[in-house]
């Protein structure tokens, strides 16, 4: 099966999912999101996120269908995110799957959000048939991943070990009274601002830490340092800090991303997940990426947040490496590592 017809279901957080591929074309990509919901509370209240995707699962999957123009019985196979996530979010969505698997005799792929976030990018740039490695950053996860082969062969470099780049965004703007998710409402507010009008700290980028651990991340000390401004000048520049704090997360995930390429010969970078949304870290990875001779992906903005397309993209490419299905009844499960991108 050389272009398989799949649709993929994503419910790990607050966006109900549901994206159909064909091969590597993107058929439809319908998201409900619960994230209003969440606002009020600063941070997304898993029992209010799994009510939203029990509400909105089976709506999203007819108007997934309705667009793409697809019958059910159509299709190949049905892809589900399976983990790291809300597990009470994920057993919406993975129920969901195991029905339809079940009641349509397709085979079903429990695949992992993470490395789904990875697959995306393959739905608009061709695949390299070399090993690339990849800046995974979204509000539960920052890792640097080397990826040789995307459904069964990705090794860790390094990952955070603190606050998540998406988080940090979260938080920093939480303690601004900015609403929530912060990644967007900061992405937006430092366009105006003077990047260089606070110089915050870089995690682990001294030298010491360069050596120990070069491809791992650390936000809190940038969020403690963001807090401590904030409290000791009233009449701080909301843009300014907006757009000094982005400027330090940036330059830290570009840093250790393309060290990752230079020390590994590895010379091609995706970047995914929630936050390569942000277009300063578009920006700075393009001239960064060019000046290091290293070819740079990035999926467009809208596919960069959780959709379905990215689950149903990763089960494509699972079916046409011939790997094979999972078992029926998969359950979710809350954390699992990047380098697992397929559950059996
Ligand atoms: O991948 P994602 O949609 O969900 C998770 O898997 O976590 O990522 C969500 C995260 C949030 O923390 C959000 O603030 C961040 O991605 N994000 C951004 C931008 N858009 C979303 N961060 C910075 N700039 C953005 N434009
Ligand atoms: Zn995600």
């Amino acid at each position: 099966m050389t272009e398989p017809l799949v649709l993929g279901i994503e419910t790990s957080c607050d966006e109900t999912a549901v994206g159909i591929v064909r091969g590597r074309k993107l058929l439809a990509n319908v998201i409900a999101s619960s994230v209003a919901e969440h606002a009020r509370f600063g941070g997304v209240v898993p029992e209010v996120a799994s009510r939203a995707h029990l509400e909105a699962m089976q709506p999203t999957i007819e108007k997934a269908l309705k667009d793409s123009g697809i019958k059910l019985t159509d299709l190949d196979a049905i892809a589900v995110t399976a983990g790291p996530g809300l597990v009470g979010a994920l057993l919406v969505g993975v129920s969901a799957a195991n029905g339809l698997a079940l009641a349509l005799d397709k085979p079903l792929y429990g695949v992992n959000h993470l490395a789904s976030h990875v697959a995306v990018d393959l739905l608009t740039h061709e695949a390299p048939e070399k090993p690339t490695i990849a800046l995974l950053v979204s509000g539960g996860h920052s890792s640097i991943l080397q990826v040789t082969d995307l459904t069964g062969d990705i090794k860790s470099l390094g990952q955070t070990v603190d606050d998540a780049a998406g988080e940090a965004f979260d938080k920093v703007a939480r303690l601004m009274n900015l609403g929530f998710p912060g990644g967007p409402i900061l992405d937006k507010e430092a366009k105006s601002g003077n990047k260089l009008a606070i110089n915050f700290p870089r995690g682990l980028s001294q030298p010491k830490d360069m050596e120990s651990q070069p491809f791992d991340f650390s936000f809190s000390g940038l969020k403690t340092a963001v807090s401590r401004f904030l409290a000791s000048t009233p009449n701080y520049v909301r843009a300014d800090v907006a757009a000094s704090f982005q400027e330090a997360v940036v330059d830290v995930l570009l840093m250790k991303a393309i060290k990752a390429c230079v020390d590994s010969g590895i010379d091609s970078l995706v970047i995914a997940g929630g936050v390569a949304a942000n277009s300063r870290l578009r920006e700075v990875a393009q001239e960064r990426c060019a000046s290091a001779k290293i070819e740079l992906r990035t999926p467009p903005p809208a596919l960069c947040t959780d959709n379905g397309a990215m689950v149903a993209a990763l089960g494509s490419l699972a079916i046409s490496a011939g790997r094979p299905p999972s078992k029926l009844g998969i359950s979710a499960t809350s954390t699992l590592s990047p380098t697992q991108p397929l559950f059996q």
